[in-house]
């Protein structure tokens, strides 16, 4: 069994690869930072019998996301997991913040998942078998001023995973694509994104853990813990105004 994870380098991701080795999956560890996949790569290999792939690529860049695609297909033929989890955040007022930083968000966090979820889901779909999990965020589901780009990429990972599942199920297909729904969870993302969490967050440990216990069981949307769950359903019973005027406040306390 062979699973593939962007942006293993990290948080949730490196989390992830762990609790899958445990697993005895076979891996692909996808990222920038060569020196930390191979540290990830040396902790495993050294803990698990299994295969460590490491594959340095910046996935901002869509040409790179093919030719992983198509380097992957090439070597292992169809996979059997795939996570497209690699991402970052930015906060600030959308006329404040650089359009730069937020061209490359899009490209990582929506264009690089879209590339992958239907090149590796074509070949799952040719031999029925496989799992895609999209690393989306509690974000997905509500307005998010001073995270706004932030926020709309996850709301798209979010609905373009829904409407995939639907189609596999109309078409009786075994192959399932899901989405991750953490909320906040302490890893570099904080660093990157320059904001500071009001409330505590779960440990990247506990949330693949938990993730990797869903995997491959039914359940489209994955939220890290019932007080996400919580969260977005009171969301749903309030309007979106509403919504977008409590996560402002919500955001504004998290910048430094
Ligand atoms: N932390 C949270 O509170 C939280 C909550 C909800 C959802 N999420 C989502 O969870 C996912 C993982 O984030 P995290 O919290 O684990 O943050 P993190 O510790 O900063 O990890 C982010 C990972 O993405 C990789 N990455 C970023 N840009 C990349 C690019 N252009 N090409 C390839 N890899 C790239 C990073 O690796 P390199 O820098 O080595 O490339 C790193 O491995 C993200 O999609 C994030 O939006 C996080």
């Amino acid at each position: 069994m062979v699973a593939l994870i962007t942006g293993a380098s990290s948080g949730i991701g490196r989390d992830l690869a762990r609790q899958l080795a445990k697993k005895n999956y076979d891996l692909i560890i996808v990222a920038r930072s060569e020196d930390k996949l191979n540290e990830l790569k040396n902790e495993i290999s050294n803990s698990y019998n299994v295969m460590v792939d490491v594959v340095v690529a910046d996935l901002s860049d869509e040409k790179k996301c093919i030719k992983l695609h198509n380097s992957i297909f090439k070597n292992y033929g169809t996979i059997d997991i795939l996570i497209n989890n690699a991402g970052f955040g930015d906060c600030g007022n959308f006329t404040d913040t650089h359009l730069d930083k937020e061209l490359l968000m899009i490209k990582t966090n929506i264009t690089a998942y879209h590339i992958l979820t239907k090149l590796f889901l074509k070949d799952m779909v040719k031999e029925d078998r496989g799992y895609i999990l999209n690393v989306a965020s509690i974000a997905g589901f509500m307005p998010g001023p001073l995270m706004a780009t932030y926020y709309s990429t996850k709301a798209y990972v979010v609905r373009l995973t829904q409407s995939i599942r639907t189609e596999l199920g109309k078409q009786k297909s075994k192959v399932k694509v899901a989405v991750l729904c953490p909320g906040p969870v302490d890893t570099n993302f904080n660093n990157v994104a320059d904001v500071k969490f009001s409330i505590k967050g779960q440990s990247s440990e506990y949330v693949a853990k938990y993730t990797v216990k869903k995997i491959n069981k039914k359940r489209t949307i994955i939220f890290s813990s019932f007080w996400v769950f919580l969260y977005r359903h009171i969301c749903k019973l309030i309007p979106d105004q509403l919504a977008s005027f409590i996560n402002y406040n919500v955001q504004n306390r998290k910048i430094q």
